[in-house]
């Protein structure tokens, strides 16, 4: 089953010197449960795709349907929900609150929604399982180091069990040995059925043992779209 299906995205940034084009004619769909490299060098338009899978942005023109919903065309109020409750995202510098613990940043996403303290903190247990940072449950996330800020960062995306996780360019702020862990953890997150999107330009990914399929952007297109099976 597809859960994420782009037709002729186009996307243009209007700025003081003329348009720019960072996204055209993008169409593919995603599978549930595969994991998809976006593949490209810096300015390719890899942040820009997944600002616009993540519904955080609107293409220009084109369609953009995810878990059965034409994004596109949801009004913010309808989106922000829509994203809260289909889509984590884990972004490069991580975006923690700092001074709060580590289970009190697992739980925000929560908030807005209806769900009790001993539910919300019963998840977050779970979810610091799968991201390997439970023994890191009660510290403020500024005393942590990059790799467990990102495990953080992992089980925050999780805690609203969304079918669909977004990635950033995981690995580019991590040692190897943490951009290996990170590598695991999305094993885990595969073999649990999730839907995992990738935007990255670190071969670990292509050199790993993950089923990946990897979707090659160059100047706004996709221009290669390819299986690497382990
Ligand atoms: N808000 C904006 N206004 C104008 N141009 C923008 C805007 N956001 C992005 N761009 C341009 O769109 C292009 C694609 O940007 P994007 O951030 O998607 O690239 P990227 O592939 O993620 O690069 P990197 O690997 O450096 O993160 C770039 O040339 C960028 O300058
Ligand atoms: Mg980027």
């Amino acid at each position: 089953m597809n859960i994420i299906e782009l037709e002729k995205i186009n996307k243009e940034y209007y700025t003081k010197d003329g348009s720019f084009t960072a996204l055209k004619d993008i169409t593919f769909c995603i599978q549930e449960g595969e994991c998809v490299i976006l593949r490209g060098i810096s300015g390719s338009g890899k942040t820009t795709l997944l600002s616009i899978l993540a519904g955080l942005d609107r293409p220009t023109s084109g369609k953009i349907t995810v878990d059965g919903e034409d994004i596109a065309k949801l009004p913010d109020i309808h989106l922000s929900h829509f994203r809260g409750h289909h889509i984590g995202m884990v972004f490069q510098h991580y975006n923690l609150l700092e001074h709060l613990s580590v289970t009190e940043n697992i739980i925000t996403p929560l908030i807005p929604m209806k769900i009790t303290p001993q539910e919300a903190y019963k998840r977050a247990k779970e979810k610091m399982e799968i991201a390997n940072i439970s023994h890191k449950a009660d510290m403020d996330t500024n005393r942590l180091s990059g790799g467990e800020k990102q495990r953080v960062a992992i089980a925050r995306a999780l805690i609203a069990d969304p079918k669909i996780i977004l990635c950033d360019e995981p690995t580019a702020n991590l040692d190897r040995a943490n951009a290996k862990r990170f590598t695991d953890i999305i094993k885990k997150l595969i073999d649990i059925g999730k839907t995992v999107v990738i935007a990255t330009h670190d071969p670990l990914f292509w050199e790993s043992d993950l089923d990946i399929r990897i979707i090659d952007i160059e100047d706004a297109k996709i221009v290669a779209d390819s299986k690497v099976e382990v």
